[in-house]
């Protein structure tokens, strides 16, 4: 599974966020999910909090690459080196992700963060800008398994339109140029949708550049 293959870039929705569907074969996604249970073995799954609240979402998450993003109560959203629970720094990101977002960008540096996010059939993700990285040139790279989800994409400012559409396992999708600061959110899992993972449920991988 060195080499992840998509299809060119197919589709374009008119916000610039550019969707592959089926970017992924059954057996790629197979051998990533192996290698996503290997990265939870080590850095185990995590509830984050919002800022100030403290409210848990209703997600649960991970992270590979030197870079995590972590958010508490106490300190925000942010990016670190280790896992805000065991204090060691993040499994590596799989070679087959490094590979794909070769292929599909052209930015030149690699990803230095994959947000690992698990939602239960019951779990989903308000609208919201990614915008606690450094830099914005390079896109974010998104990838789902498992059930199928409803995501929803805006515009850059909140009360843009927003349109709906189903991703399902094995689509790719890419935030870039001027979607890169798109509000975007999951409204809803479909459970029983795929047979990929043991359980109902949703495991979305997000490759990001943090730095210059
Ligand atoms: C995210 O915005 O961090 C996740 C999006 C998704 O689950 O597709
Ligand atoms: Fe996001």
């Amino acid at each position: 599974m060195q080499g992840i293959v998509c299809a060119k870039l197919n589709k374009n929705h008119g916000i610039s966020e550019k969707w592959v569907p089926q970017c992924l074969s059954i057996d790629e996604q197979s051998a990533l999910v192996d290698e996503i249970r290997q990265i939870a073995t080590q850095a185990p799954l995590f509830v984050p909090k919002m800022p100030n609240t403290g409210k848990p979402m209703s997600i649960r998450m991970t992270n590979c690459g030197p870079l995590g993003w972590v958010t508490t109560k106490e300190d925000g959203y942010r990016y670190q080196e280790t896992h805000p629970e065991t204090g060691t720094p993040w499994p590596k990101i799989p070679q087959s992700l490094l590979n794909l977002w070769d292929k599909l960008t052209d930015y030149p540096k690699p990803p230095q963060a994959c947000l690992v996010n698990f939602y239960e059939a019951s779990a989903k993700m308000g609208l919201h800008q990614d915008k606690d990285e450094e830099v914005f040139d390079a896109p974010a790279l998104s990838i789902s398994l498992g059930d199928t989800c409803l995501f929803r994409i805006g515009g850059e400012n909140r009360k843009d339109p927003t349109k709906s559409f189903k991703l399902q396992s094995g689509d790719v999708m890419l935030l870039t140029g001027k979607s890169r600061m798109a509000f975007h959110g999951v409204d809803k899992i479909y459970p029983g949708t795929s047979t990929l993972l043991k359980q109902d449920g949703r495991i979305n991988l997000t490759l990001r550049r943090v730095t210059d």
